[in-house]
C-alpha cells in the first residue's frame, strides 16, 4: 500500500513477451505497470500480494523460496497467446473478483538491477507522477527494453541489453513493458504483436551507448524545454472527440455546462464563455458601461489585453505603479490618479498572484468606481479564502494553451450581477436578445461565441482543476527550493495565510536579465521576459507620450523578471536541469 494504492506484483513468465494480442491489452489500461524481480518483490513493503504465475517449472521453483501465493499457469489459455500477457489477464480476472488493485507490478525474474528499494521508489515515482507526462523514445525490436531512469518520469525503450555503470536506470525487460509506457501515456495500446509498441517513429533511436542515451535524453526534451505547454490527457481527447460525433458543436449543451461548472468553481452567479480572454474584457468593459473619455485605472505591468479593452470602448487608460513585492497594482497610487472621469479600475491577478482586494474595495466605495477583475492568469487563486474573479463587478479568465487550464483558445466572464450576464452573453451573439427571432439584433454586437468543441474540452480540463493546481504548485515549490540559495535571485511572491497563488508562470527576478535570458536558450532552456511595462510598448508611448521613468517600480522589475520553464507536466529533471544551468550562466557572469 503506498498512498493509498493497493499494489499488486505479478511474477510473469520467462520469455513472455513476444506477442502482445490486442485484446488483452484492453485489461491493462490505465493500470500503472512497472516490472522487477521476484526476490525484490518479497522484500519489497509496498506490495499488497504477490501472485506468481507461471508453467514454467524452473521458475516456480524459485519462487517456491519465497513466501508468494503460487499461481500456475492456467492450461485454458490459448497455446499461441503471449503467456505474460494471457497470465497477467488471468490474475486480472481473478484479482477483480476480490479486491482492485491501483498498480499491477508486473516482475520480470530476469531483470538485471536488484534492489527492493529501487521497486518501490519506481512504484512510488510512478503513483507520484501519476500518468501525465510519459514521454518515449522508441525503436522497439524483438526484445525492448525500457530505462525508467532515478527521479523521472521517462520511459526509454531500448533494443540491446543496457549498460549502466552509474546505476543511474531502472531496467524493465521485455516487449511487454513497452506496453507499459504506452498504457501509462495514452490510456491505450497502439502496437501489438512481434513489431511491438511504436509511439512515435520520428522520435526513434537505438541506444547502444552512454552519447546515444545522452541524445535520446535531448530528444525527450530534457535539454530543450519549452517555456509552457497545454496539459492534454486521454480524457481531454475523447471529450472533444465525442462532441464532433454530436451536430451540436455551438451554442450547445457543452456551453452551458461549461459555464456553470466554472460558476460554481469560482463562487459567481453567472459566468459568459467567449473565445479568448480578450474577448471577456472588452465585453466586462462594455457591460460594466465605459463611455468615450471615461478613465480606468489599470496596472502597467500586465498583458497588453487589460489596457486595451479599455481603448476598445474609447475610454482612456491611466496607469498607476504596482507593489514590488505582489506587482499587482499598487491601492496608494490608485488614489493619487483619480480624477472626476475615473469610472473604473481594471485589477490584475499578475502571474497567478492575488492583488490587494481589501483596499481596492475601500477605493472603489470610497470613489464610487466599478472594478473588473482581470483574473486571466489566476483561475483558483484565491484572497482570505475566496476565489479571485469574484470580488468585484465581473472578472475574466482566459484559456490560451499557456494557462493553467485550456480551452484551445477561449476566455470567460464571471459575475454576480444578472445585467453584465445579460449583456454580455447578448455581446458575444451578434447583440441579439434574450429570446426572439433569430435575425433580430437588439443592440450591437461581435462574434465572441467559444465552441461547444472548445467548451468539451473545459469541461474536461475543469474537472481535473484542483489536480492540475495542486500539479503545478508542487512544480513551482521545486523551483522555490533550489533557487531560493542562488543569493542573486529573487523568488516569486509565494502563498501566504490569506493568499493563496495559482501558479501560471514561475518569474523569478535576476541580474544582467537579457544575457542569462540569451544563455538559458542556447542550453535549450526557454524563458521569457514577462512582462515589458505597457507604457513602454511602442503603441502605448507613442499614443500616450509615456516615457522612460512614468513607473519606477513596474521598470525597475521588469528590468530583471524572467519566466522560466513551467507548465503542469514539467519534470522534476526538467526543473533541476534548468536550474542547475541558472547556476552555472550566473557563475559565468560574475
Ligand atoms: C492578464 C491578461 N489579461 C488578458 C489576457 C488575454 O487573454 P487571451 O490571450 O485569451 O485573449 C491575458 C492573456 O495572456 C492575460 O495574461
Amino acid at each position: 500500500m503506498y498512498n493509498g494504492k493497493k499494489i499488486l506484483a505479478v511474477i510473469l513468465a520467462r520469455g513472455g513477451s513476444k506477442r502482445i494480442p490486442e485484446k488483452n491489452i484492453k485489461l491493462l489500461k490505465n493500470k500503472p505497470l512497472i516490472a522487477y524481480t521476484l526476490e525484490e518483490a518479497e522484500k519489497c513493503t509496498l506490495l499488497d500480494r504477490i501472485v506468481i504465475s507461471s508453467d514454467d517449472e524452473k521458475i516456480l521453483d524459485i519462487c517456491r523460496t519465497y513466501k508468494c501465493t503460487l499461481q500456475t499457469r492456467p492450461k485454458e489459455l490459448a497455446e499461441d497467446s503471449t503467456p505474460s500477457i494471457d497470465v497477467l489477464q488471468y490474475v486480472m480476472k481473478e484479482t477483480e473478483q476480490q479486491e482492485k488493485y491501483d498498480v499491477i507490478v508486473l516482475l520480470q525474474p530476469t531483470s538485471p538491477l536488484r534492489k527492493s528499494a529501487a521497486i518501490e521508489e519506481c512504484i512510488r515515482m510512478l503513483i507520484d507522477h501519476t500518468v501525465d507526462s510519459v514521454q518515449t523514445i522508441t525503436k522497439a525490436k524483438e526484445h525492448p527494453s525500457i530505462m525508467f531512469k532515478k527521479e523521472s518520469d521517462h520511459f526509454v525503450f531500448n533494443s540491446k541489453e543496457f549498460q549502466d555503470p552509474k546505476g543511474e536506470y531502472y531496467v524493465l525487460n521485455g516487449a511487454v513493458y513497452a506496453v507499459t509506457a504506452s498504457v501509462l501515456k495514452s490510456g491505450t495500446l497502439y502496437g501489438a504483436r512481434n513489431k511491438s509498441v511504436i509511439m512515435d517513429q520520428s522520435e526513434s533511436i537505438d541506444i547502444d551507448t552512454m552519447d546515444d542515451w545522452i541524445i535520446a535524453e535531448q530528444r525527450l526534451e530534457i535539454r530543450n524545454i519549452p517555456l509552457s505547454a497545454p496539459f492534454i490527457e486521454e480524457d481531454d481527447i475523447q471529450a472533444v472527440v465525442n462532441v464532433l460525433r454530436t451536430s451540436t458543436l455551438s451554442l450547445g449543451p457543452k456551453l452551458q455546462e461549461f459555464e456553470e461548472k466554472v460558476a460554481a468553481y469560482i463562487g459567481t452567479k453567472y459566468a459568459v464563455a467567449v473565445n479568448s480572454g480578450t474577448s471577456a474584457l472588452h465585453l466586462a468593459a462594455k457591460a460594466i458601461g465605459l463611455k468615450p473619455g471615461d478613465e480606468v485605472i489599470t496596472t502597467p505591468f500586465t498583458f497588453v489585453a487589460t489596457a486595451n479593452a479599455i481603448l476598445f470602448e474609447h475610454a482612456t487608460p491611466i496607469f498607476a505603479d504596482i507593489d514590488e513585492h505582489t506587482y499587482t497594482i499598487d491601492p496608494n497610487e490608485i488614489e493619487k490618479k483619480i480624477t472626476p472621469k475615473t469610472k473604473a479600475i481594471i485589477d490584475v491577478d499578475v502571474f497567478g498572484y492575488p492583488s490587494h482586494k481589501t483596499e481596492l474595495a475601500a477605493i472603489a466605495k470610497k470613489h464610487n468606481l466599478k472594478i473588473i477583475e482581470d483574473s486571466a492568469e489566476a483561475i483558483g487563486t484565491t484572497y482570505d479564502g475566496k476565489k479571485v474573479g469574484s470580488f468585484f463587478e465581473c472578472g475574466i479568465f482566459a484559456f490560451y494553451p499557456n494557462k493553467q487550464l485550456t480551452t484551445g483558445e477561449g476566455g470567460i466572464l464571471v459575475t454576480n450581477n444578472e445585467e453584465i450576464a445579460k449583456l454580455a452573453k447578448s455581446y458575444r451573439n451578434q447583440g441579439r436578445g434574450e429570446s426572439g427571432p433569430w435575425l433580430q439584433h437588439v443592440r450591437i454586437g461581435y462574434n465572441y461565441r467559444l465552441s461547444d468543441i472548445n467548451c468539451a474540452l473545459g469541461i474536461s480540463q475543469m474537472n481535473k482543476v484542483e489536480r492540475i493546481l495542486a500539479k503545478r504548485e508542487k512544480k513551482a515549490e521545486l523551483y522555490t527550493k533550489i533557487l531560493s540559495t542562488f543569493p542573486e535571485i529573487t523568488i516569486p511572491p509565494q502563498s501566504t495565510e490569506h493568499r493563496k497563488v495559482s501558479w501560471f508562470v514561475y518569474v523569478i527576478q535576476v541580474p544582467k536579465r537579457d544575457e542569462v535570458m540569451k544563455r538559458l536558450k542556447q542550453r535549450g532552456v526557454n524563458c521569457a521576459a514577462y512582462f515589458t511595462p505597457l507604457h513602454l510598448t511602442d503603441f502605448y508611448q507613442k499614443e500616450f507620450s509615456f516615457k522612460k521613468g512614468d513607473f519606477p517600480v513596474c521598470e525597475r522589475i521588469a528590468e530583471r523578471t524572467l519566466a522560466l520553464p513551467f507548465y503542469t507536466a514539467i519534470s522534476s529533471e526538467q526543473i533541476e536541469y534548468v536550474c542547475k544551468q541558472l547556476r552555472e550562466i550566473l557563475d559565468e557572469l560574475q
